[in-house]
């Protein structure tokens, strides 16, 4: 039996969730094949080995199997199989495990180990899966770094159960212990869950803190349902911003474009997924008030009712609703054409027009040239992975590629800034959960690395 310790630091963050869902994280280990996943620590090890200069026997085309398991940080375990050097042997299997851990800075460990003859039969995800599921409830890792639990006998976890009572009262929710008691078993259910996935974020610390926040007592399909299902289907097409002429070198060290005027007060979406209405709106609101000096607060009801390209509360895109902005002539302020939340019947009144687009441009992915055009041309509205957002209460969120990929965009908000804290350099977005959400409304996350997708869909209206 060989073993190879692997030791690498890394200087980005790392934060505990997956696309498959946030609460299968915290109970025995996740068996997935997510490619991106596993493309994303397979480099890790390789990146480990050529640190070290050592050959472990590591081949990503000869995966059987991957598990993650969050324990004191992150336990991804590899089973792959390796040719063998000697003649009775065909292949070996091996397994690689990875530990990703918040020290003070992220440590990875990889180990590896060789020491099965495959034919002896290849440990298959359905033979992990058997093995898990026949031991125990209480299985290694489960609860590690998270909380310590101390039940009482009516089921409440007596650390947390003060936090979800306090939670109902200052959220405002309908159902009380004595009142709506199902229904409060119920979201004690998610709270409690969502309470330990918020404490492990925090142990993991990037920047960000992470805290009790309205969607506590969201499960994560209810979380992925208010976002907007379906907001990346593309149907029209785009032309591209000409970025050749943007002076990139020479941008000033930070912009806040709500220090200028160009920015209304941060609005809520409700339980509507019509993120892509605010952030189209906050992008039309900055646009018209560059180029005309008035800064309109404008109706996305108009825009969930009347944009027949997208899906009202069931999702849609910017692109899609700059063509129908053109279309309808314009839009209607908040107060003309009021948020209702809901899907209603198009009720749109021409006379009440106060501002209008002339065309829309697809912006660069390259965040240089992002941050130039913004600093140039005012607030950018672009699309976002809203994984990190759920618990979010404030500072500079950094979260590593694996726990937010950057090809699953399911969220619509605005870039407003740019700035760097301490070393570190962000953007400043503007979402639409209310001002009691984040940094009064804000959410600040990395700015250079592509963090969770932000440069992938950025794209403005014109005004002339
Ligand atoms: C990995 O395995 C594949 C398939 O057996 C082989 O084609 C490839 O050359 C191997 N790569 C390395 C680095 O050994
Ligand atoms: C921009 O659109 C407005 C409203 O449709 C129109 O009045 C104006 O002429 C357009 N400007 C240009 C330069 O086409």
């Amino acid at each position: 039996m060989d073993y190879i310790r692997l030791s690498l630091l890394v200087t980005c963050c790392l934060l505990p969730l997956t696309k498959g869902g946030l609460v299968g994280l915290l109970g025995a280990p996740k068996i997935f094949p997510e490619p991106e996943e596993l493309t994303e620590y397979t480099n890790l090890i390789n990146e480990a080995q050529n640190t070290d200069g050592l050959d472990a026997p590591f081949n990503a085309s000869r995966i059987v199997c991957a598990t993650k398991q969050l324990v004191f940080g992150n336990l991804f375990k590899i089973y792959y199989l390796v040719p063998c050097s000697d003649d009775d042997c065909a292949f070996k299997q091996c397994e690689a495990k990875v530990l990703v851990q918040p020290l003070q800075k992220y440590s990875v460990h990889a180990e590896v180990k060789c020491d099965q003859d495959a034919r002896d039969g290849v440990q298959t995800c359905k033979q992990l899966k058997k093995a898990h599921q026949s031991r125990p409830k209480r299985s290694v890792g489960n609860n590690i770094g998270v909380v310590t639990m101390e039940k009482s006998n009516d089921g409440y976890d007596t650390n947390i159960k003060p936090y979800f009572d306090e939670f109902i009262k200052s959220y405002e929710r309908e159902y009380s212990e004595s009142g709506n008691s199902e229904v409060y078993q119920q979201k004690y259910k998610v709270f409690e869950k969502n309470f330990k996935i918020m404490k492990s974020l925090n142990e993991m610390g990037d920047n960000a803190v992470y805290g009790i926040t309205k969607f506590m007592d969201y499960s994560y399909d209810e979380y992925k349902k208010y976002l907007a299902p379906g907001f990346t289907k593309q149907l029209v097409s785009i032309r591209e911003a000409d970025m050749s002429s943007l002076d990139v070198n020479g941008i000033p060290e930070s912009v806040d474009w709500r220090e200028k005027g160009a920015v209304t007060a941060v609005k809520n979406q409700g339980q509507c997924g019509s993120c892509w209405a605010f952030s189209t709106t906050g992008n039309v609101e900055g646009q018209w008030f560059l180029k005309h000096g008035k800064l309109w607060s404008l109706s996305e009801q108009e825009l969930v009712d009347c944009d027949s390209l997208d899906q009202g509360c069931n999702g849609g895109l910017p692109s899609n609703a700059y063509k129908s902005i053109e279309k309808l002539g314009g839009l209607e302020t908040e107060s003309d054409y009021p948020y209702e939340a809901a899907n209603e019947k198009c009720s749109v009144d021409k006379a009440d027009f106060k501002v209008s687009i002339n065309d829309s441009v697809a912006l660069s992915k390259d965040e240089g040239e992002l941050a130039a055009w913004l600093a140039k041309n005012g607030p950018i509205s672009i699309g976002i992975n809203a994984n990190m957002m759920q618990f979010y209460f404030g500072g500079i969120a950094h979260p590593w590629k694996i726990f937010c990929n950057p090809k699953s965009l399911d969220h619509g908000v605005l870039i407003v800034g740019y700035g760097t804290e301490n070393g570190t350099p962000y953007w400043i977005i503007k979402n639409s959960w209310g001002p009691n959400w984040g940094e009064k409304g804000y959410y600040r996350i990395y700015r250079g690395d592509g963090s969770c997708g932000l440069n992938q869909m950025a794209t403005s209206s014109i005004v002339d």
